[in-house]
């Protein structure tokens, strides 16, 4: 099975949880992408359900395919969201924002009743931070906010590269108007410590670690999709 066909089978597995009627917020990246084809085709069949995307890229893809969608505004209180990850360790702390979504992503997680991450068994670590944390920042004082994330990594420990991501020639901008830092910690063994630290921090407008969001994930390897429950 290759990395295209695991994403395939943790999407259809999180469809078997959507029910007729439902308000879902729909995640951002090439394994939530997967689930809007499949719910596409569901929608195609009859089944009523209204989405609320987490990023103007699944928007697109929605409005192509016929998923009907809200604003989060129209539909403040949701279901579920299924969304993928970046990585994720076994209490379901997750890493997300590798597509650059993690404000929104965030956002509508918490406005759901659940949230199920569906991903290749790829992402699941023992400790996090292989995958760069991307850190959503406001442009106006960059290099202080980068001085100030510096200083609460050094605090806690933590050290590594922080770039500020770019697309092709310009300086990346999320859906938001916002800059991403792309934080190599390497190792994140206090998440919840990390957490708090960038919220303090007046430039950090939110950075991808998804802690007590997830309800569930749904991991798909070789031999198929497996439920795993936050230990
Ligand atoms: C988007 O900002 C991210 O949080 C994605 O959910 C994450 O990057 C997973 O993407 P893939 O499913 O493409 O790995």
């Amino acid at each position: 099975m290759d990395a295209r066909e695991m994403k395939v089978k943790a999407a259809e597995a999180a469809l078997q949880h959507v029910e007729d009627g439902m308000r879902l917020g729909i995640g951002t990246g090439s394994t939530a992408e997967e689930f809007v084809r499949l719910l596409a085709e569901k929608v195609a069949e009859g089944l009523k359900v209204e989405g609320v995307p987490t990023s103007e890229r699944t928007a697109r893809l929605c409005l192509e395919l016929g998923v009907p969608l809200k604003s989060l505004d129209e539909l403040p209180e949701l279901d579920l969201t299924i969304d993928g990850a970046d990585e994720m360790d076994a209490a379901l702390t997750l890493i997300k924002g590798g597509g650059g979504a993690l404000l929104r992503e965030k956002i509508v997680a918490a406005a759901s009743a659940r949230m199920i991450v569906i991903a290749d068994e790829t992402k699941l670590v023992e400790t996090l931070g292989r995958f760069p944390l991307p850190i959503e920042v406001n442009p106006f004082g960059l290099a202080a906010t980068r001085i100030a994330i510096e200083k609460c990594a050094e605090r806690l420990g933590l050290a590594g590269e922080i770039r500020l991501r770019r697309a092709g020639e310009s300086v990346f901008t999320t859906d938001g108007g916002h800059f991403i830092l792309d934080a190599s910690f390497g190792r994140i063994p206090d998440a919840e410590a990390l957490s708090t630290q960038l919220n303090s921090i007046p430039g950090v407008v939110e950075h991808g670690l998804f802690i007590n969001l997830a309800s569930f994930a749904i991991i798909a390897g070789p031999s198929g999709a497996r439920t795993l429950k936050a230990n």
